[in-house]
């Protein structure tokens, strides 16, 4: 079990810095694992939202090898993905449904019709409808038990990206289609070939990962110190959609390492 170098409180979170984000990794992960465990025990079922890009990725890596140790099962474990690319398809290796398959999807025993990603080939006109019915199936689940969030450099949440909507709306923002902003094109302009072939998306609200009975919010390196920062020291606003979870106080636990600690 992975130790924090240093446990701080701010803005009503729990921030644990890890050395390096190895341990912050395995950290991570023990906390799933313990959180699956606890909500199978308790009620038969744990909902878990889940994350994607570089960052869990060492996460997800541990969770397999906990199963394969047979330390873990996922028997009784619904997922919900964070976002998706719109339009793309499953098949497409850049889809974060191709990404969960890869990563976690394909080697646990979890039910493939519990294991939730937006379809990423809805048709346009269809987009904010299937993004509202994935809002509803995460609370005819009960809502989510543990939430797993990374930030973007523009410390966006999920896909939530900032915005000038005053803070009591953002924090409402539903499940939804959206547009994401240059910044964040301009970050997988290279994987899609140009910034404005990189598609639209699908979310889970703002709201949707308030109300999850757990937050885990992972930042490792350089690049997030300042999103980190911004989100736990700035102002609360839309702008900075990190800050938002403010609103979630005594249920959020950032498990970042020194480098993404530096401007605290
Ligand atoms: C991406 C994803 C987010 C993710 C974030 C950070 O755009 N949509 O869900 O948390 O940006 O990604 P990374 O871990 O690769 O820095």
């Amino acid at each position: 079990m992975a130790e924090p170098a240093r446990v701080l409180e701010l803005a009503g979170a729990s921030v644990q810095v890890f050395e390096n984000a190895d341990h912050a990794a395995l950290a991570a992960a023990d906390r799933i694992a313990g959180a699956i465990r606890s909500a199978v025990a308790r009620k038969g079922q744990a909902v878990i939202g889940l994350a994607t890009g570089a960052t869990p990725e060492a996460v997800y890596a541990r969770l397999v090898s906990l199963h394969r140790a047979g330390g873990l099962s996922f028997a009784g474990v619904t997922t919900y993905n964070l976002d998706e690319y719109h339009p793309i398809s499953p098949h497409d290796p850049r889809s974060y449904r191709a990404y969960m398959h890869r990563h976690l999807l394909a080697h646990v025993n979890i039910a493939a019709d519990r294991a939730h990603v937006f379809d990423g080939t809805v048709p346009r006109d269809a987009a904010a409808e299937h993004a509202a019915q994935f809002g509803r199936w995460i609370a005819a689940d009960g809502g989510i038990d543990l939430q797993v969030l990374g930030i973007g450099r523009n410390a966006h949440i999920g896909f939530n990206e900032p915005t000038d909507l005053p803070v009591p709306e953002a924090l409402n923002l539903p499940c939804r289609p959206i547009t994401l902003r240059p910044e964040t094109r301009a970050l997988y302009a290279v994987e899609f070939g140009g910034e404005d072939r990189v598609p639209r998306a699908l979310t889970v609200g703002v709201a949707e990962i308030l109300a999850a009975r757990e937050i885990l919010v992972l930042a490792f390196g350089e690049t997030k110190a300042d999103p980190v920062a911004r989100s736990l020291l700035g102002p609360l606003t839309a702008e900075c959609p990190g800050s938002l979870l403010r609103a979630a106080p005594g249920r959020v636990t950032w498990i970042i390492d020194e480098a993404a600690s530096t401007s605290l």
